[in-house]
């Protein structure tokens, strides 16, 4: 693997999942691979679940680490060409991805969208200019419209718990925030369910109110319901998640009551595992009730960030 950005950099689904699990029950089989190599991580944005379970996929497969959080701690970067810089930018995408690939043999980079114009969030020209610039491999630690480590690990962990006989309902439920949140988990992990969809893995639903629709681009092959209650019945695994519309780009829409998910809700499925990527916001995005009861699933979820982070991290090492 080159570069991983979105499913469409992975060659062989079932190879990477196959991949995560060993590394999950045999974590350094592979310890010596990242010697003398270096791991950069360059985070425009917060972060726990990514950065942490990154960085120690990096050091289970021996290579050195270093973080830069450059929204803090590096100089304000220019992005377009042919400006001159006599504003608030001080350095050029040009030559900090450069540089940056000059200490590192494999990059990664979060970079969240402003969500003001969609053109120019969807075009992924940030995140497509620091891989052209920094000539190195380039992991995606989250981008404008994509969030594919995540979306490996919560296929890894439907793999993994799935015990039932056929395939899966899988149900991705918008679920209410108070903040403008963007669609690259939701976009993300469309994708990569339509993927698994095509493979003959599972089934795959969208639940979300008039308004929420995803782009085409990522959800096309999905069911599509505006029904909750309908789109949950029956349902094996949900993965709640709130996004911002992408049609009214970026807005907070007005949608009906009854979008939380609560234990009530879970009586209509089969026993349903729930999933959340985190962080959450309990009893607005979903309920304590489903947080804290059985069904959860979201500590086993983001456990696996670690095995999915590394199986990607092991197949770019050994392209190198
Ligand atoms: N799920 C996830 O990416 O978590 P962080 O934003 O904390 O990395």
């Amino acid at each position: 693997m080159n570069q991983f950005t979105s499913v469409h950099d992975v060659q062989d689904i079932g190879k990477l999942l196959r991949d995560a699990l060993a590394l999950k029950e045999n974590p350094y089989a592979h310890k010596s691979l990242g010697e003398n190599k270096t791991l950069g991580l360059v985070f425009l944005n917060p972060s726990l679940r990514t950065r942490l379970s990154t960085q120690k996929a990096a050091l289970n497969l021996g290579m050195s680490v270093m973080v830069m959080n450059m929204d803090k701690e590096g100089w304000a970067l220019e992005t377009q060409d042919g400006v001159v810089m006599n504003g608030t930018t001080v350095e050029h995408i040009r030559e900090a991805a450069a540089v940056m690939g000059q200490y590192c043999d494999i990059l990664g980079l979060r970079s969240f969208p402003k969500l003001a114009d969609r053109e120019e969030d969807y075009s992924e020209d940030f995140f497509n200019k620091f891989i052209a610039y920094s000539k190195v491999p380039v992991v995606s630690l989250e981008s404008a419209t994509r969030h594919p480590l995540q979306s490996l690990a919560d296929l890894v962990t439907i793999k993994e718990t799935w015990q039932g006989a056929g395939k899966p309902k899988v149900v991705l439920a918008w679920a209410p925030h108070i903040k403008a949140l963007p669609q690259a988990v939701p976009n993300s992990f469309a994708e990569w369910m339509c993927k698994a969809q095509e493979l003959d893995m599972l089934d795959f639903t969208i639940a979300q109110p008039e308004g929420y629709e995803l782009s085409e681009d990522f959800s096309k092959g999905a069911a599509i319901s505006y029904d909750l209650d309908a789109a949950l019945s029956g349902a094996d695994y949900i993965y709640v998640k709130n996004w911002s519309s992408y049609k009214d780009y970026g807005k907070v829409l007005p949608y009906p009551e009854g979008w939380m998910l609560t234990n009530e809700k879970l009586t209509v499925t089969n026993d349903a595992r729930v999933m959340h990527c985190l962080p959450v916001r309990r009893d607005l995005e979903l309920s304590a009730e489903v947080l804290d009861g059985p069904s959860s699933l979201v500590i086993h979820e983001a456990g696996n960030r670690l095995w999915a982070a590394q199986a990607v991290l092991k197949q770019m090492l050994e392209k190198l």
